[in-house]
């Protein structure tokens, strides 16, 4: 199973993937998990992304489409994987279409996330993420067990920079601009799901399950 999850920030893709991922054992490639993991490394990419995260701006489509390019030559061929992040442009999205041309690969579904605007700003001014593990939470829906501490490996929950409301509101404007166009670029592949990404975490995946059922993914 060959996926990608789009959605505007906070409409719960990572958190999805992240179940779908150890519900099938497939690799979930999270490109803001790779990039923020460079930036606390300080390496030459987290260097070159930090200040287009920091603002809520895209990192260039050479420098994302270089990444992925790489991560999927890495990949065993026949493991599944989920792609949380990427494309969020048209040439990023044309670039892995080539990408995946080349390798006979091609992608199976397209799952679009839809979620209100005024739930996304409330998901992501309340999210918190272990500085461990990187496991997700939400201070009011997915709260953790311990406060501010990780139920799987007891780090401590921070809030990532970009989660600030003024950073999130930019965060949104630059989606309905560049990556909300890719909806009818997978819909004309006929390969697009939109999925009612509102309700508990459960209720959304129940329909994400159903919908790869429904064709014949799993
Ligand atoms: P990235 O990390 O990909 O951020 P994003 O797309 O803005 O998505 P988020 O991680 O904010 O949201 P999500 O949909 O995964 O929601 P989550 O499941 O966490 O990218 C960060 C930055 O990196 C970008 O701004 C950009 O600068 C750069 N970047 C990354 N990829 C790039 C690319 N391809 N090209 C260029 N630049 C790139 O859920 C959010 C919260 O809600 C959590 O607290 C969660 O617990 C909670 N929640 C989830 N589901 C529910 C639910 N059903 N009900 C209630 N709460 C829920």
């Amino acid at each position: 199973m060959r996926l990608i999850f789009l959605g505007p920030p906070g409409a719960g893709k990572g958190t999805q993937a992240q179940r779908l991922a150890e519900r099938y054992s497939l690799v979930k490639i999270s490109t803001g998990d790779i990039l923020r993991e460079a930036v606390s490394r300080k390496t030459p990419l987290g260097l070159q992304a930090k200040s287009f995260m920091d603002k809520g701006g895209l990192v260039p489509d050479d420098v994302m489409i270089g990444l992925i390019r790489e991560r999927l030559k890495n990949l065993d061929s026949d493991s599944g994987y989920v792609l949380d992040g990427f494309p969020r442009t048209l040439p990023q999205a044309q670039a892995l279409s080539k990408i995946l041309e080349d390798q006979k690969a091609p992608i199976d579904r397209v799952i679009s996330f839809e979620v209100p605007k005024r739930d996304l700003v409330r998901r992501l001014t309340g999210r918190r993420s272990c500085n461990l593990c990187k496991r997700v939470y939400h201070l009011d829906f997915n709260a953790s067990k311990q406060a501010n501490r990780c139920d799987m490996c007891d780090g401590v929950l921070v809030q990532r920079e970009d989660d600030r409301e003024e950073t999130v509101r930019n965060r949104l404007k630059v989606y309905e601009k560049e990556t909300a166009p890719l909806l009818k670029y997978y819909d004309k592949k006929k390969i697009l799901s939109r999925i009612d990404g509102a309700g508990s975490i459960d209720a959304v995946f129940d329909r994400l399950q159903k919908v790869l059922n429904s064709n014949n993914l799993q």
